[in-house]
């Protein structure tokens, strides 16, 4: 092959699909390669059952899992956040039309050893368990300050400065008590740490915001799931791009990717290399550029019921909080069912996860695992996360991070924008991602 393409991209995860969607659009010439059989690298969603029981070494799911092409099992749980940017980036490009998305129906959050459903408006703060009488009032009040702040109006501020004040303070100001931090840093702006209490408030109030305005959208939760499992967005992604020009293979082992000085040239693989102008690719493309910046503890959990305590909804997520549970980062657990079309009838996935702190990372996640119990099997799963050593300035290689402990997409959002930043020279913009309608309406 002669041809010369402006971006390889190495991996199928999210991240590189939704990079190799958005520079086709934008007119680029892609070649996108994985080494594996099936689209989603790390974020790939597994099916049949029998293809993610051998993952873990078994060889044949019991009969009672049913049909095991009824499943479809994400490796890395997440929901989409209704109003976040992952949807923004779905909706522009028309990715929606080949997917459906159904609301997630509960969101709860564990407080002293029991499981309540997260309030969020003023009206269900007064009404819920989870505060005594005078904190209702003064968790109210600091929602209503909330959700009229704008950082450009500074009549809505209160002597706040968005850029300065912490989190801290702002919490200080409104007298609540730690539960009720712990519930509005975790279970609303969603942090896994404590580390934003002493940082500058705005990206708190911001996620605050976030989450109510994505509440609002469809009233169960904030949460928006797709049928078929997580790995529908990657491939989403990747018709979008194929659309566009981009060529996709599979099956590609990658033997080298080819250097001329500190630069890039081409990636090589069975025998033959394709040059190329710049290179994306996740972590395991290049391990001798990346380095490990810690690991997420993941368990898959196979249950014949709903979740306890959760109004028997089919699909929802826990937030344990760092604090309840004394961690230094939360824990989460994600369940979605039969009627997301990833489990057999009858059947529910619960995927308990958290960063690792020590060195017996299972009973870090004991906690979540007793919440689900009766579990009828459960599988561990512990990942490295990687990062990239360099911004990619000289080799003109860029690489994804891994995906993290988060329950939703704002982080990997933001690390496509880091990248695509990098790659174009550009700000990313939503709507530079529009899609232009020749390919549909003819009428160039
Ligand atoms: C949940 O389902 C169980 C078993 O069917 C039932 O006994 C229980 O009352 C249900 N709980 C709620 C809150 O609907
Ligand atoms: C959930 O409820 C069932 C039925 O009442 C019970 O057998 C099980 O132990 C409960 N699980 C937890 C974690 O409380």
């Amino acid at each position: 092959m002669d041809e010369t393409y402006d971006v390889i991209v190495l991996g199928t995860g999210l991240t590189e699909c939704i990079l190799s969607g958005i520079m086709s659009v934008g007119g680029k010439k892609v070649l996108h390669m994985d080494r594996n059989s099936y689209y989603g690298g790390e974020s790939a969603s597994i099916t049949p059952l029998e293809e993610f029981f051998k993952r873990f070494g078994i060889q044949q799911p019991p009969a009672s899992m049913g049909r095991g092409r009824d499943w479809n099992v994400d490796l890395i749980p997440k929901f989409l956040m209704a109003n976040g940017q992952l949807v923004t980036m779905l909706v522009h490009t028309e990715v929606t039309r080949y997917m459906e998305f159904k609301v997630v129906d509960g969101s709860f959050v564990y407080k002293g050893g029991k499981i309540y459903k997260v309030p969020v408006t003023a009206t269900e703060a007064l009404a819920s368990d989870l505060l005594g009488f005078l904190e209702k009032r003064r968790f109210k009040k600091f929602l209503e300050y909330v959700m009229q702040f704008d950082e450009n109006n500074p009549k809505t501020l209160a002597n706040v400065d968005p850029h300065k004040t912490t989190m801290s303070e702002v919490y200080k100001a409104s007298d609540l008590c730690t539960n009720t931090i712990d519930v509005t840093g975790h279970a609303l702006a969603l942090h896994c740490t404590d580390d934003y209490l002493q940082q500058p408030c705005l990206d708190t109030i911001n996620r605050i915001k976030l989450y109510s305005d994505s509440l609002s959208r469809f009233g169960k939760s904030p949460y928006l799931y797709p049928l078929y499992g997580l790995g529908e967005l990657p491939q989403g992604f990747a018709r979008l791009s194929a659309i566009y020009g981009g060529t996709y293979m599979l099956n590609k082992p990658i033997e080298e990717i080819v250097m001329e000085g500190n630069t890039v040239v081409g990636v090589k693989s069975e025998g033959e290399i394709v040059r190329c102008k710049q290179l994306i690719c996740d972590p395991s493309y290049v391990p001798d550029r990346v380095k490990k910046v810690g690991q997420v503890i993941r368990a898959y959990c196979i249950l014949s019921h709903p979740i306890n305590n959760t109004d028997n909804v089919s699909s929802c997520q826990i937030i344990i909080p760092q604090k309840q549970v004394s961690r230094k980062s939360d824990i989460y657990v994600c369940m979605i069912s039969s009627t997301h079309n990833v489990a057999a009838d009858g059947k529910y996935i619960a995927i308990a996860s958290t960063t690792v702190e020590t060195n017996k990372p299972e009973e870090e996640l004991q906690p979540a695992l007793h919440l689900l119990e009766p579990i009828d099997q459960k599988f561990i799963f512990l990942s490295d996360l990687y990062e990239p050593i360099d911004l990619g300035k000289e080799s003109q290689i860029f690489v994804s991070k891994s995906y993290d402990a988060t329950t939703h997409f704002e982080s990997t959002c933001q690390d496509i924008k880091d990248i695509y930043k990098r790659v174009t020279g550009m700000d990313f913009d939503f709507d530079e991602m529009k899609r232009k309608h020749k390919d549909i309406c003819g009428d160039e």
